[in-house]
């Protein structure tokens, strides 16, 4: 009986220094350093760009890619999709109508995005080699779906660099990965740390909860029978109040692309006849500290713009704490609350934001006054 056992814990120690092996980071003198010869130095911070939603187009159908000239004056980021709702027997066309709409338009201040397939499809070696190599000079970035841990970013990280060094492309292209299996949750603050070609994450609610066995058949959102039942009280109704399905997830998410220097987005939202509770999943996941959010349908842009701008009352209030804390410290009171060196970085962030908004969009530039 004792040999099982001791087999066991050998098993055991080989697993755990596998897994800790592989955690490893490179040095720090190594991280920034180009992954081929040739290929452009990664960036040390993020370009800053105005990210409110990412707007989906399937591009192999001709009517959608007709609409792109005027999204890129609509939206902040269009994204040509070839992974999930594209059917099998049109990946190919996909890949090649966002070819085409890549070659055909300039996008200016717009990010151009695409969501390649799995890694573990037979389509996504072709997405990757075809689009950099016709189009990798206009593609800011590459949404990685499905990724579960670092593995997933160093292979594609490796192969964009070698690609970018044969096809002379001067800017690196930078990895979106959605975070969407029950590994990839755990791995998290890997993923975020995987290399300096992380752009951020997005929540894929629908895969996610596929992964991880919940009982759902919804692309994002809540469930009515998700919440908090109050205590009973003699024979008073008692109340039930919804909770939010994705906080837990969205918090660890924003976490750990913070504590990276990259930036979280909430994904989709399924659901298109419910505008409304498409504003509140963005509002929490703004609230949390996402950046933006999916829209996939015409409809969602306007929300997701109207929730990821930040409120005015909220911009010209923040506008006062930096204006009476010219130096970010001590304290001060406004309208009876308090203001500290902590309350002055909450405003900093909300008047960079509208910085950012006010730049792109006159109206709400007046609006700021910033
Ligand atoms: C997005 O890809 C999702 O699975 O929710
Ligand atoms: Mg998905």
């Amino acid at each position: 009986m004792q040999a099982p056992r001791f087999i066991a814990y050998e098993q055991a120690y080989l697993d755990f220094t596998i897994m800790e092996s592989s955690k490893t980071m490179k040095l720090p003198g190594s991280f920034y350093k180009p992954l081929t010869i040739g290929s452009p130095a990664p960036y040390r911070e993020l370009p800053v760009t105005l990210e409110r939603m990412i707007h989906f187009v399937p591009p192999h159908i001709e009517k959608m890619r007709a609409k792109v000239p005027d999204l890129i004056n609509t939206v902040d980021v269009v994204l040509g999709n070839l992974e999930d709702a594209i059917p099998a027997d049109h990946k190919q066309a996909a890949r090649d109508g966002f070819i085409t709409l890549a070659k055909g338009n300039e996008f200016a201040a717009t990010g151009l995005w695409t969501r390649i397939n799995c890694l573990n499809s037979p389509w996504v070696l072709d997405d990757i080699t075809e689009i950099v190599g016709e189009v990798g000079d206009k593609l800011d970035v590459i949404m990685l779906p499905k990724v579960e841990g670092i593995w997933d970013i160093h292979y594609l990280d490796q192969l964009l660099a070698q690609l970018e060094a044969r096809h002379g492309i001067s800017r690196p292209i930078l990895i979106h990965a959605i975070l969407e299996t029950a590994e990839g949750v755990k791995n998290v603050e890997d993923i975020a740390a995987a290399s300096p070609r992380m752009h951020g994450m997005s929540l894929g609610p629908a895969d996610l909860a596929a992964s991880r066995g919940m009982k759902t058949t919804r692309v994002g959102g809540g469930h009515p029978a998700y919440g908090v039942l109050a205590d009973m009280a003699g024979d008073k109704p008692r109340s039930f109040s919804q909770q939010d399905l994705w906080h837990y997830t969205v918090a660890k998410m924003v976490d750990a692309c913070a504590a990276n220097g990259i930036k979280a987005f909430y994904g989709p939202f399924g659901d298109f006849s419910d505008p409304v509770a498409c504003e509140a999943q963005f509002r929490n996941a703004f609230l949390q500290g996402c950046h933006g959010a999916w829209s996939l349908h015409p409809t969602q842009i306007g929300i997701a713009k109207q929730v990821f701008s930040p409120d005015i009352d909220e911009v010209r209030f923040a506008a006062r704490i930096l204006e009476a804390m010219p130096d970010g410290t001590g304290a001060v009171m406004i309208d009876g609350k308090m203001q500290d060196d902590a309350t002055w970085k909450q405003a900093k962030v909300i008047v960079d934001l509208a910085r950012l908004v006010a730049a792109k969009d006159p109206e709400l530039a007046d609006a700021y006054g910033v």
